[in-house]
């Protein structure tokens, strides 16, 4: 491949080539060469493992390209453009949730093969996973913790961690739009729920007042994505215990019972608890 330049925007590079084809554009040749088994002789599922992990990712930093641009949108208040692009995270998130299955035409015993040569590397590393994590609202400092020793990611996740999240963005922009939407203060913290509660009554509104459909639409969408990345939650844990049962993980986890213990994680809460309280 005959490549002439390249710039990086936010860690999407742009470029030419001399001479353009379908694989020089796609770089093909250079796509097949990542894809390096760890067992030796290559345990023939380890592809397998690799690419689904390896498209995973690629789509990971897709979600989180358009995820960049409807923050961008919703600070600028165009909702209907903001709306637009979720769905295309919402989209390609329910890809990812059917793709985990691929991995049940591996059996437990070809896993063996070659897992004890993972260790410890697990997905729980994702540090693209984490970063979308963040974004959507889902922060916790010791998911953050665990980069410490990757610099490039430290700092990566450090910045999503705080910057503002959808959720913030989605608020403020309810807020310019009449909502009051009350979070507790710095160092306070909201123990009888008061003001979640108050939050929650306001954003029923979104679900009765037909003047609010726009943003009623972009409310939606964030439930999508919620809904499906604890769609995928369930679905990875289920096939993880198809395949490895109560083992512990490569990444030093109890495994399934950490995993379950992750099944109930929410990253816009409040919208699902409007469904509570609506009467
Ligand atoms: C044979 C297939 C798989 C097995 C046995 C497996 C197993 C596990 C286990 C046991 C954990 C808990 C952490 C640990 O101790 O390692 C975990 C976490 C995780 N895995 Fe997988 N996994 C598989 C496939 C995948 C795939 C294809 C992805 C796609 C990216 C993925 C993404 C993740 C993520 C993001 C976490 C962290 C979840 C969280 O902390 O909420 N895994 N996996």
């Amino acid at each position: 491949m005959d490549s002439k330049q390249t710039a990086q925007y936010g860690g999407i590079t742009s470029g030419g080539h001399s001479s353009l084809d379908y694989n020089s554009y796609l770089m093909v040749e250079q796509l097949k060469t990542l894809q390096v088994c760890q067992s030796e002789p290559a345990h023939h599922d380890e592809p397998l493992f690799i690419i689904i992990h390896q498209t995973y990712e690629l789509w990971f930093k897709l979600i989180i390209h358009e995820l960049d641009l409807v923050v961008e949108l919703m600070a600028e208040g165009r909702v209907r453009k903001a709306t637009h692009f979720m769905r295309r995270a919402v989209a390609i998130m329910r890809v990812l949730v059917q793709q985990i299955h691929i991995l049940e035409t591996m059996s437990p015993v070809d896993f063996l093969g070659f897992r004890h040569k993972l260790n410890p590397a697990s997905g729980f590393q994702s540090s693209q996973f984490r970063e979308i994590e963040f974004m959507a609202g889902l922060k916790e400092e010791r998911m953050l913790m665990h980069f410490k020793s990757d610099s490039v990611a430290f700092a990566e996740l450090t910045k999503r961690f705080e910057a503002p999240s959808l959720k913030d963005c989605f608020y403020a922009l309810l807020r310019r739009n009449g909502f009051t939407l009350t979070m507790p203060a710095d160092g306070e913290d909201d123990e009888e729920g008061k003001l979640a509660e108050a939050r929650v009554l306001e954003l029923c509104r979104l679900y009765q007042d037909e003047q609010l459909g726009e943003l009623h639409d972009l409310a939606e969408t964030l439930i999508d994505i919620d809904e499906l990345i604890a769609l995928w939650r369930t679905h990875h844990v289920t096939v993880v215990e198809r395949i490895i049962g109560f083992k512990r993980g490569t990444g030093g986890s109890e495994g399934v019972a950490y995993l379950r213990s992750t099944l109930v994680k929410r990253c816009f809460q409040d919208l699902w608890s409007v469904r509570t309280a609506l009467t």
